[in-house]
């Protein structure tokens, strides 16, 4: 059997920072440590008046294509995933393939390119479509890039203004990947639901509260799901699993659910028993009500246990340390959690070769999926060869006057010069408009 999966990744952050507890908390009149404690959020990534998607998207498939050698006969496909598309019918994928082609000799004319939208799953979505291309032998060899990237605006003054993010991830999947394999075996959990949604608008509609509520509950759903493939999961089971984090605070909520569900029955949940009680069943409940108030309990006790916060600290922390520094990402979420928690790794000095991770993946509107992936012998080279700190650490800060102009800038409602806060170099850069209304863009050396 071919083995499948993520060969390489490259990330591209928004050049930009807004520091939340110091800059935006005291503007909005709002305690510091409802972003860091609550929020878990410290920084978030935006774009600077030349970046958006497109460019953010090629940036980084330039790094990996740089970084692994490839020419563009190299790949036979590339799928682009994103929420915040600026066009109804020609695919961010042409753009970006077009700005890839004004650096590289070759041209991308045999690839097959589309663009992937369900919320924040689309990105897993693309890795699944490249995955099912490549087993089911029509890629020639080839390898597929998938772009994740996505500015996450919110209207101003909307509850998720503090969760707004820009960044792409670029992946590179292929036969015997150098990073991490896939499992053939998934979980899904998907429904139609009201939670967060555009209809035909730039920024979302948002049910914040209900949004939280509808993320859990479909990646339970996905969770059994996935046990009804491959058996059931148990904490220990997995060196990490990276979730999708709208913000870490989320990750925290879908963290405690699912270490109750996998100890269920299993020597934890025996362990734990003297301390908290076992678990509540809902057969010894007369109303599902006292049920859930009984579940709330078991809950708020099951956080505070050293078992529970040991395998937090191990299974799930390293995975939010990116994302608390960059906010949002959308589709590119999930996938900059795994890179979190194998960037960790790497720095502890974590041997990762065979070990497993668990995926989760959500995207609104809804439906969350899960997946299994094995790390490979060769991931360490792969990870220590991701540019991420200098990247972050590069980024530059603006006031909350400059935010104000940032977001107005890449408003589509909007139309204003604004000067730009960075110097470009060695990037693709957003050069203004064609005549048929097309957006045009031009590397900068
Ligand atoms: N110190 C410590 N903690 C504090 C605090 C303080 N001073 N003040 C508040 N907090 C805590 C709150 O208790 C809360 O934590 P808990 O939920 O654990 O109780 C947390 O900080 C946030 O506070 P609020 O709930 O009061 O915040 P809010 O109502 O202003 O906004 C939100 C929260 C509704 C999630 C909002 O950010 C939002 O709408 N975000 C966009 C939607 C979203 O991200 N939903 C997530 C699921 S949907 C999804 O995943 C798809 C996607 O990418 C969008």
């Amino acid at each position: 059997m071919t083995s499948v999966g993520i060969d390489a990744i490259e990330i591209r952050t928004g050049k930009l920072f807004l520091d939340l507890p110091n800059t935006f908390a005291p503007v909005k009149g709002e305690d510091p440590e409802k972003y860091t404690k609550g929020l878990g959020l410290y920084t978030s990534s935006f774009p600077d008046v030349y970046e958006d998607i497109v460019t953010m998207g090629a940036n980084a498939a330039k790094s990996l294509m740089d970084r692994k050698g490839l020419e563009p006969e190299d790949i036979g496909r590339i799928d682009v995933a994103t929420e915040s598309a600026f066009d109804n019918s020609k695919p961010v994928s042409t753009y970006i393939a077009g700005c890839l082609e004004q650096v590289y000799d070759g041209d991308f004319r045999h690839a097959n390119k589309g663009e992937r939208k369900f919320a924040c799953i689309a990105g897993t979505q693309s890795l699944d479509d490249a995955y099912n291309w490549i087993k089911a032998g029509r890629n020639r060899g080839r390898a597929a890039l998938v772009i994740a990237t996505d500015t996450a605006l919110y209207e101003r003054g909307d509850p998720g203004e503090a969760t707004q993010g820009a960044g792409a991830v670029a992946m590179l999947i292929d036969e015997d990947p150098d990073l991490v394999e896939l499992s053939t075996e998934q979980g899904y959990g998907s429904m139609d639901e009201t939670d967060f949604l555009k209809p035909n608008q730039q920024f979302p509609s948002v049910d914040g509260k209900r949004s939280m509520q509808v993320y859990l509950a479909r990646m339970r759903e996905a969770l059994e799901d996935y046990e009804s493939v491959a058996g059931r999961t148990h904490p220990a089971d997995f060196e990490y699993i990276p979730f999708h984090t709208p913000f870490p605070g989320m990750v925290r909520k879908a963290a405690l659910l699912g270490f109750r569900h996998m100890s269920r029955d299993t020597e934890i949940e025996d362990e734990l028993a003297d301390e908290i009680g076992r678990q509540p069943r809902e057969a010894d409940f007369e109303t599902w009500d006292d049920y859930e108030e009984a579940i709330r309990g078991y809950m708020d006790d099951l956080k505070t246990t050293e078992q529970y916060r040991d395998w937090y600290d191990r299974v799930i922390d390293p995975t939010i340390d990116i994302s608390s520094r960059v906010g949002n990402w959308y589709t590119g979420s999930v996938h900059i959690a795994r890179l979190s928690a194998l960037k960790i790794a790497a720095e502890e000095g974590k041997e990762m070769a065979g070990k497993k991770l668990l995926v989760g993946s959500y995207g609104s509107g809804a439906q969350a999926e899960i997946h299994a992936e094995t790390v490979q012998d060769t991931w360490l080279d792969e990870i220590d060869a991701v540019d991420v700190d200098s990247q972050l650490e590069d980024r530059t800060e603006i006031t909350f006057d400059d935010y104000e102009l940032i977001h107005d800038v890449h408003n589509h409602e909007k139309e204003i010069e604004v000067e730009e806060f960075t110097q470009p170099e060695g990037e693709f850069v957003f050069t203004g408009w064609g005549r048929m209304n097309e957006r045009r863009y031009e590397y900068v050396e």
